[in-house]
């Protein structure tokens, strides 16, 4: 058995993650994948785009979404999946999260309802300075489900880089981490400098609630994409 997680560092980090999905839909078309946003996957995104079929019987769950934002705008994660992925390659089924809902406790229900239908095959997901997976913060429950949860400082502050000055969100709804170390498959991409030392601390460093991503180590197959200088700080 290989050993799990496993971490793949290169420059071409991209094409060999984007190659890898598409072996998955290839083998898989009804694939149930759950996508992160973030800046750290758009380049795998694009990519994908040159090859829509790949995704006509796929199903697709957004990990996150803010809340509190304005439905026009261009950085929700659902504007910000849509507009890097989803409108080109028109997955068969396509779930977001409605942050708006006048009950959102039911919109959370009806998520997990989602996720409960086929499971997550694979779940794609980016990597928060502070070790976060989606918006489930450190201290979150292993066990939780999809939720409205607060956001921690560093990631408000970390927004700041995709909103300029225009919002600051402080909370977002999230699927939970349950289901995300259960997918079949997990994929964390990570790069940059920014990224390295909470990257050797979620895969060599103890495993636990205070890092979420830590919990991965745990995870029978989870791979993690990562350019050099994210991989700077782990011990070969
Ligand atoms: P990033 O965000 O991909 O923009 O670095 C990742 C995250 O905070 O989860």
């Amino acid at each position: 058995m290989r050993r799990s997680p496993e971490w793949r560092v290169g420059k071409n980090w991209v094409e060999q993650a984007t190659d890898a999905l598409l072996e998955r839909l290839s083998a898989r078309p009804a694939l149930r994948i759950c996508l992160a946003t973030g800046s750290t996957p758009l380049p795998v995104y694009q990519r994908l785009t040159a090859s829509p079929a790949a995704f006509a019987a796929a199903s697709v769950l957004l990990l996150d979404e803010f809340g509190g934002l304005p439905a026009t705008e261009p950085e929700r994660c659902d504007a910000v999946l849509r507009r890097e992925l989803v409108d080109h390659v028109e997955p068969a089924d396509h779930r977001t999260i409605d942050v708006d809902a006048d009950d959102l406790d039911s919109e959370c229900s009806a998520i997990d309802q989602w996720i409960d239908r086929g499971g997550l095959d694979l779940a794609i997901l980016g990597l928060g300075v502070n070790g976060h997976l989606g918006m489930n913060e450190p201290g979150s429950d292993s066990d939780g489900r999809t939720a409205s949860v607060e956001l921690a400082t560093s990631t408000i502050e970390g927004a700041q880089r995709y909103f300029a000055g225009r919002h600051r969100p402080t909370w977002g709804v999230t699927v939970g981490l349950r289901d995300l170390l259960r997918a079949g498959e997990v994929w964390v991409l990570a790069a940059g400098p920014t990224k390295a030392e909470i990257v050797a601390r979620s895969l060599q460093g103890a495993a636990g609630a205070d890092v979420p991503a830590s919990l991965l180590q745990d995870h029978p197959d989870c791979t993690w994409w990562l350019d050099p200088p994210a991989a700077t700080n782990l011990e070969m």
